[in-house]
């Protein structure tokens, strides 16, 4: 009887520290994510200007605009799981309704991602205007996205 006491006394105790643990680990997840979130827009930004620049005749085409526009494509891909934690994130931009209007936001990183197939045709190919028709619609998509779900604070 003691013992079985005693066991259950330790596993109330181990569930109250991972209580305790969870919401420490959730506050971690959250920067973490932002952070991780934020990193991958940068990447999206970088690729982006890599490929005007080959749109504009200042860098040449090959496997450096394809590898940009791939990368392009993966995080587009990727952009529902890297807005899934709504956790506080004191740096974070992203404006509550990415999670409140969930909806609208999965719609605009559909609108995005549907652009990015034409973005990796015109990066595997060497028509400057072809691939700066498709950076135009791809950027228009990443800017109706920011308009809406970024915040311009900081
Ligand atoms: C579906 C919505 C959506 C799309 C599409 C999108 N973004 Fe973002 N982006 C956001 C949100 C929301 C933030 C703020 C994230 C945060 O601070 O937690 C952000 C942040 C950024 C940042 C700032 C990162 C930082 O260091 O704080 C850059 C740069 C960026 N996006 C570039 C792009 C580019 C380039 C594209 C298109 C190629 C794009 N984004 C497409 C929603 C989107």
């Amino acid at each position: 009887m003691m013992s079985r006491m005693g066991t259950r006394g330790r596993i109330l105790a181990v569930a109250a520290a991972l209580v305790v643990a969870g919401t420490g680990l959730a506050f971690a997840d959250g920067a973490a994510s932002a952070d991780h979130r934020q990193a991958e827009m940068k990447k999206m930004g970088g690729a982006m200007k890599r490929l005007s620049q080959s749109a504009k005749g200042e860098q040449p085409f090959g496997p450096e605009t394809v590898a940009a526009a791939e990368a392009i494509q993966a995080v587009g891909h990727e952009i529902p799981a890297l807005f899934k934690d709504n956790e506080p994130a004191p740096k974070s931009r992203a404006k509550p309704e990415v999670w409140s209007d969930a909806g609208k936001f999965a719609a605009a990183a559909k609108a995005f991602s549907d652009t990015t197939p034409a973005l990796v045709a015109a990066a595997g190919g060497t028509d400057a205007a072809a691939l700066g028709a498709a950076l135009g619609a791809s950027g228009k998509a990443c800017g109706a996205c920011h308009d809406a779900f970024r915040s311009k604070d900081q």
